[in-house]
């Protein structure tokens, strides 16, 4: 790249950095990911390194936040609130470790301290003689914004500091909205018609500094304090002791915080973390290390925006910036009709993304979202990935609102809206639907029917093969038409043929799950299971018994009643019951593993996981997803996963596959 090319990008970059920190320090509503902002900063960063001179005091690589508001008082910090570099990869994070040896000149392995990186906003806390007397945003670095009045009104941070407190202190620390009270937050929001907050660092950041102190009340804002600033009257040797003795002082310290010994420890750690990102209920972006002796930070020293013994190694992140190609229709068992977004294909927390839900028409209008727009996308954990918001300015000028189409995709039938949800009025007639009510009953968790899958119901619909769920186990009969079709050869009609009679004695749970009635998912098809003990009791209850169930809602219990009065549904279940076997739940019988809980790692090779699971679940046992106290038998088969080594540390019972089938027949090992 020569020189005027680069010249023209990087003021391209500052342009947009600039305005993209205004958004996000002076408005708390910014219009791009973290990730995109900081793959802009690291561009500029990089042509900065290259060209040297064209680095000027006003480049954004050259301060550490935005101005403060005006409407605060502001206040000086006597040390500068740095900021922290970032890494995105393990390379990354094996170099800080060896620049720190080469910079310390030791090959020994470096003590770090790790804290999770909270996404919030950092603040000063000062306090004389044990009481608090200021506090402040960190605003450029230099100077902040003056909350004290807002940051009293913080429930965990103390007023006074509950035992020997030193003579002056400055405490650093991330005020945060717990993730449930941000929903909540922005629930009420809505309602009342006010703009919600992006994220929950945003809501925070947006909370605390409000001018009038009283609305800051009303937040549930929390904090977890990282370091001090200057001190007097106490000296510490290393950070770890830093954090003990602020939080011996009655100051809210992260307890994830650990000291590890070398980058290795570390990064295990990291992994650690990230996996259980979910559990916590506060948003975290990645971890910081920090090099534990402060002897060594001294040594280290700092750069310009951030000290050279600390590092922040993000998580990978979970929203990204996409374009939403176009908007398609799909159509459930319910006939629910839901919009999901095609996107340009996008990494998020590691997994690429194609589709994100839309869920319904207000939330296509609430967000303004059209075909053509440049979008944020969001996944959490195992959810649907969903869009957050529209990124405006980069909207195409043709870009029209959009609306869901007023026939079925489907079937053509009329659509009609209930409440947020449009439906197909096309009921079974929509093939749609049809096909979803078979994929849900032959899903691995309802009949089990391996073999089926989407393809083959979508063949088997359309060629009339499949009228209704009855009809799989008919298919039978219909081996030569079915040989006929694109796809099939002897032996996988045959294989398919298997699967199917494997399924024919479900137990009761499975087939009330499996007949899919809305708001009967596997835990309420379990309860009713254990209350009704047998389909035909289940489907002559009326609302008043199933009410008195305390798991069942009014909602639910009308929707149980009104499916079996259905006479579609009716004739279903009577050709069900000619094909398959309608399990009776009595006390006494298959009881042999009553009352105990089994986890299964690795494979097995007599069952599927499935089959291992429903064979638990006939003889009255329970099965466990992960390892905890509550498991009885951990079943080990081959190339077990991290459940067992978890098992191990538990110290929980360990049979392998003959033990378990020992168990299944005689009840004992
Ligand atoms: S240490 C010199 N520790 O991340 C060290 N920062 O980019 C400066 N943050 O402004 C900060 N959790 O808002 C530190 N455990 C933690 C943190 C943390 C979140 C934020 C803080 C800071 C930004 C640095």
């Amino acid at each position: 790249m020569d020189e005027k090319t680069a010249k023209k990008e990087i003021e391209r970059l500052r342009e947009e950095i600039n305005y993209h920190n205004y958004r996000y320090y002076v408005l708390d509503s910014p219009v791009i990911p973290d990730a995109e902002y900081d793959r802009l900063m690291r561009r500029l960063e990089e042509l900065e390194a290259r060209f040297p001179h064209l680095v000027t005091p006003d480049s954004p690589t050259q301060r550490v936040g935005a101005e403060p508001l005006k409407e605060f008082g502001t206040v000086r910090h006597t040390i500068p609130m740095l900021s922290l570099n970032n890494a995105f990869e393990v390379k990354e994070v094996m170099e800080f470790d060896e620049r720190i040896k080469r910079l310390l000149n030791t090959r020994g392995e470096i003590e770090y301290v790790v804290e999770p990186k909270i996404d919030g906003l950092a603040v000063e806390l000062i306090y004389e003689r044990g009481i608090l007397t200021k506090g402040a945003t960190r605003g450029d670095g230099y100077t902040g914004e003056d909350v004290t009045q807002n940051l009293r009104t913080i429930k965990s941070i103390p007023l006074k500091l509950i035992k020997s407190p030193p003579e002056y202190m400055e405490v650093r620390g991330e005020v945060f909205i717990p993730l449930d009270s941000f929903e909540r937050l922005n629930q009420e929001r809505e309602r009342k018609g006010e703009p919600i907050f992006a994220n929950p660092r945003n809501a925070a950041s947006g909370s605390l500094r409000q001018l009038d102190p009283r609305i800051t009340a009303t937040r549930p804002l929390d904090i977890f304090c990282y370091g001090v600033g200057s001190v007097r009257g106490k000296e510490f040797r290393t950070h770890m002791e830093t954090l003990e003795y602020i939080k011996d002082r009655g100051l809210k310290v992260n307890p994830l915080v650990k000291v590890c010994t070398g980058i290795k420890e570390v990064l295990r750690y990291h992994e650690e973390i990230e996996e259980r990102r979910e559990e916590f209920n506060y948003e975290m972006d990645g971890i910081v290390i920090k090099v534990n002796s402060l002897a060594f930070q001294e040594r280290l020293g700092v750069l310009t925006r951030s000290p050279r013994w600390a590092l922040a190694y993000k998580f990978a992140p979970k929203q990204e910036m996409t374009r939403i190609k176009n908007i398609e229709v799909g159509v459930g068992r319910t006939g629910a009709l839901t919009p999901v977004a095609v996107l340009e294909p996008v990494e998020v927390g590691g997994v690429t993304i194609e589709r994100a839900t839309l869920h319904n028409q207000d939330e296509i209008d609430r967000k303004d979202i059209r075909i053509g727009d440049t979008v944020i996308v969001q996944r959490a954990g195992d959810v649907i990935p969903e869009v957050v918001g529209v990124v405006k300015e980069r909207r195409p000028g043709d870009a029209k609102p959009y609306r869901l189409p007023e026939r079925c995709p489907v079937c053509r039938s009329r659509v009609e809206r209930t409440g947020a949800i449009h439906f197909c009025t096309g009921g079974l007639m929509c093939p749609a639907q049809l096909k979803e009510t078979i994929r849900h009953f032959v899903n691995k968790r309802a009949m089990d029917i391996e073999g089926l899958g989407n393809q083959h119901i979508e063949q088997f619909v359309d060629e009339g093969l499949i009228r209704d769920v009855a009809d799989i186990y008919h298919l039978k009969e219909k081996k030569e038409r079915i040989l006929s079709l694109e796809r099939w050869a002897k032996k996988s009609v045959e294989n398919l043929l298997n699967a199917i009679d494997k399924s024919r004695h479900p137990t009761l749970e499975r087939l009330v799950y499996a007949l899919g009635i809305r708001g009967v998912g596997e835990h309420m098809a379990r309860v009713l299971a254990d209350e009704f003990k047998s389909l035909d009791a289940l489907m002559s209850a009326e609302e008043e018994d199933l009410l008195r169930i305390h798991e069942v809602g009014p909602e639910t219990a009308r929707n149980i009643v009104e499916f079996f009065r259905e006479p579609h549904n009716k004739r279903v279940i009577e050709k069900l019951k000619k094909v398959i076997t309608f399990p009776e739940k009595k006390e006494a019988v298959g009881g042999k593993l009553r009352g105990k809980t089994f986890l299964f790692t690795g494979e097995l090779s007599s069952f599927t996981r499935e089959e291992a699971k429903r064979l638990v679940e006939s003889e009255g046992g329970r099965t466990a997803s992960s390892a905890s106290r509550r498991v009885d038998y951990v079943v080990v088969g081959e190339n077990p996963g991290s459940k067992y080594q978890r098992a191990m540390e538990l110290g929980l019972r360990i049979i392998s596959e003959d033990g378990f089938k020992r168990l299944i027949e005689k009840g004992s090992l």
